[in-house]
């Protein structure tokens, strides 16, 4: 156990899915090991493109929470928090939005494309706390002086934003931040069941962590597959079927052979999609165990947040103090 620190989270929006699953879950519990890690459920930033809809931040704290101990986040280990019960880290933000101008956060990519999905919430202006989350998720960064980040690709430029925040503050006031590091890992983005680029909740392409056997039997029977395969015995091309691709998540020890009979017409698809339903359950298994373990105990996994969160505020109001000190705020120390 080296002593930095890791941080990372989610937005408490629904709940996770396998692309979260294979995109950054399985990096975080593997690291918890090596770093004193910090997850956080980031309802305020959930809040930024869900403001009218308080209820559905709320339902999803637990859920998130679930989701993570269910993958394996050891709460002995790891510290699970709440975003929006550490006060500090809504004022680092204030801090830092002095630090980022309004174009560089326009120009951000995540941002951007973020913007462009959420024209009908945003209409033709978006507000200022939208703009503004990647300041706010600087602040949830450097607040626990994390220096390495383990995300997904899409959070790549959040992570750029939050180094080139440090580097400015720390050229003003001196040097008192961490640089913060993405870890990627071997990570990659998980294409949804109808071959979109993205897997994700609001293009109804996902399977969830939590699904029952028959929604992952019915999401996966729809997924797509070769349209130009009619008959059983068409050779198929599994480089345009998305449960060859799936195959190759959760199936490798299977997936020469499903790729070489699918090719040489000797597999039809729908014997292929169970093989991939059973293997899918399989791998799902241990983890909806222990989901359902933390379902029927809602008193423990209140704890295990309530506590995880006065643990982190203990760290951010250390850094705060910092802070304080190197922006000349420390009036009454
Ligand atoms: N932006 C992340 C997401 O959309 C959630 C998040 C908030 C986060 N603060 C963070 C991730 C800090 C890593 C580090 O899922």
């Amino acid at each position: 156990m080296n002593n930095k620190r890791m941080l990372t989270g989610d937005r408490p929006t629904g709940k996770l899915h396998i692309g979260h699953y294979f995109g950054s879950l399985q990096n975080r519990v593997k690291l918890q090991d090596e770093y004193e890690t910090y997850i956080l459920v980031a309802d305020v930033q959930a809040l930024t493109d869900n403001f009218n809809n308080p209820e559905k931040v709320k339902q999803n704290v637990k859920e998130i929470v679930m989701d993570n101990l269910a993958v394996g986040i050891n709460p002995e280990k790891s510290t699970i928090y709440l975003q929006s019960m550490i006060p500090e880290v809504a004022e680092l933000t204030v801090f830092y939005s002095n630090l980022v101008t309004v174009s560089r956060l326009q120009r951000n990519p995540t941002v951007k494309t973020e913007i462009a999905q959420k024209r009908e919430l945003f209409g033709e202006s978006v507000t200022y706390g939208f703009l503004g989350y990647p300041v706010n998720q600087a602040a949830d960064i450097t607040a626990f002086e994390a220096s390495i980040v383990p995300v997904g690709e899409d959070q790549l430029p959040l992570i750029e934003q939050t180094r080139e925040i440090v580097r400015k503050f720390n050229s003003i006031y001196g040097d008192t931040l961490i640089e913060p590091e993405a870890y990627l890992g071997e990570n990659k983005r998980i294409k949804g069941l109808d071959g979109n680029e993205k897997m994700g909740k609001s293009l109804g392409n996902a399977i969830y962590l939590a699904d029952s056997e028959d929604e992952i039997s019915r999401k996966v029977m729809s997924a797509v597959t070769d349209p130009a395969r009619i008959k059983k015995d068409d050779p198929g091309n599994p480089d345009i079927c998305m449960v060859a691709y799936y195959h190759n998540l959760f199936s490798k020890s299977e997936i020469k052979n499903i790729c070489e009979e699918c090719k040489a017409g000797k597999r039809g698809c729908v014997a292929c999609k169970k093989q991939l339903i059973k293997n899918i359950l399989k791998e799902l298994q241990p983890i909806q165990e222990k989901r359902r373990y933390y379902e029927q105990r809602p008193e423990l996994v209140k704890e295990i947040l309530m506590e995880g969160t006065k643990n982190a505020r203990k760290i951010t109001k250390q850094t705060m103090e910092k802070v304080k000190k190197a922006m000349k705020l420390d009036y009454f120390a």
